[in-house]
């Protein structure tokens, strides 16, 4: 048997070759990729580390790899103190699938690495241990990076990432987290304190009060955060106004807004019932429709100054105010209230608070929302600030209710001016278009991912200020449904959304537009929409149509030496955000930039006839 056939030993041969070459060339290759890309300019690392396509990491042992034994599969990656100067390419690495499943230890720490940690790392999904300590990475983790549940040890120590971190409590085992000598804001992460044997975020930009760390670290874990307090560090908090004295003073003024609204009612000659306010600090109203609304004191939460906390999930919520948080809220009992007015989409108070404080209180009918989202909704409107855009100081929702509070604005609304007896002169109008313009521009913008639009623009909703300065009110406190548009528009826009079958979410913002049109023909015309039947935006296409343009303009503006060219073109860009289809309504910034070169135009025309 000592002679055997050349093909055997050739099979055999190819049989051995295969079995333990278990490292396939396009992973190799992701490999020396990965390692290209961490030494930078100076290259040649890859090389000196013995890594090329022709030998194999496992068998031919590549510097750096260890290989599980078994089954000859890429365990661990560890370039620690290399003097690499590169990139971290973790996407070469971590989109390898067959990498992926089996890398759990990744470190690189002690080099000179620099960029951002990318979010493909989260595609590691066995990693256990991963260590960029020691580098010069920069910019804000990825929040991708709590996806890596196996993680056990994290160390992004001595480096300069900044930003808030990810939610990294997500990550369960976690037994190491080091994230000292960086540049990282927000909170301390709530880990699970118990589990963790090191911890360290020392030398950073943590703000705010120290979680419980179950007296498992000292204060050297927090040193060298200026804006940290509280346990374990000498410092204490800030006693602000104490959570339970606000809470008390929310409760107090709920109720008493609450009472105010019960008086309103009443006075309104509404079907009122006789009720009983119960022992247990609860307090019961009874809405126009009849049905009953039960707040207890203790479901109130409060969103502190900085936004971030939420105590817990129900009912008032303060939003950013100083303005209510000065308040004594005693004076809220005897405070008197208005009713302003009753609309479609809810009611609106006028509450005066000890002559020193006048608020507005609108309550919102109708509207099928849950109070999370609508939480949610108000809160990331109250996120984007413009000038002229008016904000809520706060805000109280429920299953049956929802409230929101404005301070009161003296000088009445734009409706209000245009049809009193002191007509607002051109310059005046044309400044207030491209305000209004710009602002809700600016809101579209910001809200437009969010899909939240303005949902009932009218004249109505745009307030002035004690310095006649107009901002708009009521934003995104109504998604304007497709079938019914602001401002009574009346038949043809019902019949324009109808026409295109508009229902994507832009629609909501093309309302906006249209109802921005409207309140551009108002200015123009002199001719207010609201309580009348009456098309204005019809009307106006039609005369344009007919060519008897000027007849449309409000004759003051004519009789006080307006320019009639800048008024046309006013009035053409109100049609082109009146179009029937809304697909072809120009955008809010479009719409801003064309009343701009107006103004401009205007305020050159000053000049010369001075
Ligand atoms: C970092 O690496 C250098 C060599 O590149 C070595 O001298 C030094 O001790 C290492 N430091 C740490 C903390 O490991
Ligand atoms: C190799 O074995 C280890 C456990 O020993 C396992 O985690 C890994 O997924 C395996 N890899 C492959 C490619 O089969
Ligand atoms: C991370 O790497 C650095 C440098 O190689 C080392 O000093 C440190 O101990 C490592 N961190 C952990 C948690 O192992
Ligand atoms: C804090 O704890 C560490 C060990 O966890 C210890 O080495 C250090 O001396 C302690 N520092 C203080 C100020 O107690």
């Amino acid at each position: 048997m000592d002679q055997v056939p050349i093909w055997v030993l050739f099979i055999s041969f190819l049989l051995l070759f295969h079995t333990t070459s278990s490292i396939e060339p396009d992973v190799r290759q992701a490999l020396i990729n990965f390692l290209g890309s961490l030494s930078g300019s100076n290259g040649q690392a890859a090389q000196a580390a013995g890594w090329n396509l022709d030998t194999d990491p496992c068998l031919d042992g590549w510097n750096g790899v260890t290989c599980d034994k078994k089954n000859q599969s890429v365990q661990k990656i560890s370039l620690d103190g290399l003097s690499l100067a590169g990139i971290l390419d973790v996407g070469s690495l971590c989109t390898k699938q067959s990498l992926a499943a089996s890398l759990n230890y990744l470190s690189v720490g002690n080099n000179s690495i620099s960029g951002d940690v990318r979010k493909e790392i989260a595609d590691c999904k066995q990693l256990a241990r991963l260590n960029i300590s020691g580098n010069r990475f920069s910019g804000k983790l990825p929040d991708s990076l709590p996806m890596l549940n196996n993680l056990k040890k994290l160390d992004i120590s001595n480096n300069h990432l900044s930003g808030d971190l990810p939610d990294l409590s997500r990550i369960s085992g976690l037994t190491t987290f080091l994230a000292q000598n960086n540049q990282l804001t927000g909170k301390v992460p709530k880990l699970d304190f118990s589990n963790l044997e090191q911890f360290d975020v020392s030398n950073n930009l943590f703000r705010g009060p120290i979680p419980d760390v179950e007296d498992r670290f000292n204060e050297s874990s927090f040193l060298g955060n200026p804006g940290l307090c509280g346990d374990p560090l000498p410092n204490k908090c800030p006693k602000k106004v104490s959570k339970e004295e606000f809470l008390m003073y929310s409760g107090y003024a709920l109720i008493v807004l609450v009472l105010i609204m019960f008086v309103v009612f009443r006075l309104c000659k509404r079907r009122t019932k006789e009720e009983k306010v119960d022992a247990t600090n609860k307090i019961v109203a009874v809405d126009d429709s009849g049905y009953k609304t039960g707040l207890s004191r203790s479901d109130f939460s409060v969103i502190s100054g900085d936004q971030s906390a939420l105590v817990s999930s129900t009912s008032l919520v303060v939003l950013t105010s100083p303005v209510v948080n000065g308040l004594k809220f005693e004076d809220l009992l005897t405070a008197p209230a208005e009713l302003l007015g009753r609309g479609k989409h809810g009611s609106l108070y006028k509450v005066i608070f000890d002559k020193r404080m006048t608020l507005v209180v609108k309550r919102i009918k109708d509207w099928a929302i849950s109070s999370d989202e609508f939480k949610k909704r108000m809160q990331r409107i109250d996120q984007v600030k413009h000038p002229n855009v008016l904000p809520a100081l706060a805000f109280y929702c429920s299953k049956l209710e929802k409230l929101l509070i404005y301070e009161y604005q003296q000088n009445g609304s734009l409706f209000q001016l245009l049809s009193g007896d002191q007509p607002l002169g051109w310059s005046s109008r044309l400044n207030l278009a491209a305000t209004i313009a710009e602002a809700l521009a600016f809101m579209h913008q910001e809200l437009h991912s969010d899909g939240i639009a303005h949902g009932n623009l009218k004249s109505s909703n745009i307030l002035l200020n004690r310095n006649m300065v107009p901002c708009i009110s009521e934003y995104g406190l109504r998604e304007a449904d497709s079938k019914e548009l602001p401002s009574l528009s009346a038949t043809n826009s019902r019949r324009a959304i109808e026409q295109t079958g508009a229902t994507s979410s832009n629609s909501t913002f093309n309302a906006d537009i249209y109802a921005f049109g409207v309140i551009l023909l108002e200015l123009l015309t002199g001719k207010l929409v609201q309580n009348s039947e009456f098309d204005l935006a019809r009307w106006v296409h039609s005369a344009v149509r007919e060519e008897w343009t000027v007849e449309v303009f409000d004759k003051r503006l004519i009789s006080h030496g307006a320019s009639e060219a800048r008024m046309v073109d006013l009035l053409q860009a109100a049609i082109k955000c009146v179009n029937r289809s809304p697909e072809t309504r120009p955008t809010m910034r479009k719409v801003a930039y064309m009343i701009n070169a107006i103004k401009e135009e205007e305020e050159r025309s000053m000049v010369f006839e001075v």
